[in-house]
């Protein structure tokens, strides 16, 4: 089954159609400037145009940076206000005309790994941390997805996580690839002591330099890096799309 996967970012609004039974992207990803100020009027645009690009009429599953449940988004750490308690998914039916669902991003992302990277056939506790402008998890127990998780926002030396150890907070604070390190370290140590994980997977686009912080990590599961990089949004939320009977 093809569905189309768009990837809601704050910079760009990325989307491909994609085989979910291979997690092949079927053509190039489409990407767009995300809309200033990014509104959910406007980014329901966005996603009709880049439906509009690929002539698309069928399923479409979007990946949305805040808490989403069924349907209607629940937060906005680093989105518009406007966002919290939005019906995203109603909006983004009537500006595309198809069937929409959504899903966090990190979760989507989470999804991917789990099907075609990283995270294939892994049993037990696996968490997938995406590290970007803010911090995704994605947890999984014998390969079933709790939505929502929000680790990222963990309390660390009275900072939200996300504050300090996320990609944007090692360019905001100059750090160099050591001292994020170690914060990294910090951050996915405390992690580790609240849901135990025996798989940890490192995705979001800084985990391609993974060679510069990888050596400062000292954690007690295995730790890997997520294997299909800026895509797994994309193909994700592909998966995500599905319709459900
Ligand atoms: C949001 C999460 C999201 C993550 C990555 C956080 O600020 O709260 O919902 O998954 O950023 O985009």
């Amino acid at each position: 089954m093809d569905i189309l996967g768009i990837d809601i970012g704050g910079t760009g609004i990325k989307g491909a159609p994609v085989n979910i039974e291979t997690g092949e992207m079927l053509s190039e990803r489409f990407r767009i400037p995300t809309p200033h100020p990014a509104k959910p009027q406007a980014v329901a645009k966005t996603v009709a145009e880049i439906a509009k690009h690929f002539d698309w009429n069928g399923p479409i599953g979007c990946g949305f940076p805040a808490v989403v449940q069924h349907g209607i988004t629940r937060s906005a750490a680093n989105v518009h206000k406007k966002w919290i308690n939005a019906d995203a998914a109603t909006l983004f039916r009537a500006e595309t005309g198809c069937p929409v669902n959504i899903i966090n991003d990190a979760d989507a992302a989470g999804l991917a790994e789990m099907k075609f990277g990283a995270g294939r056939g892994r049993d037990g506790v696996v968490l997938l941390v995406t590290i970007g402008t803010g911090l995704g998890t994605s947890l999984f127990t014998d390969g079933v997805l709790l939505p929502n998780t929000e680790l990222g926002h963990i309390e660390i030396d009275c900072n939200d996580a996300e504050l300090k150890a996320s990609n944007a907070a090692r360019k905001r604070d100059d750090l160099s690839w050591k001292k994020w390190g170690k914060r990294l370290n910090t951050y996915l140590s405390s992690l580790e002591a609240l849901v135990w994980p025996d798989f940890i997977i490192l995705g979001g686009g800084v985990s391609k330099k993974s060679e510069k912080f990888m050596p400062y990590l000292d954690l007690n599961a295995e730790i890997t890096i997520a294997e299909s990089f800026n895509h797994a949004g994309i193909i994700g939320a592909a998966l995500a799309g599905k319709p459900r009977k």
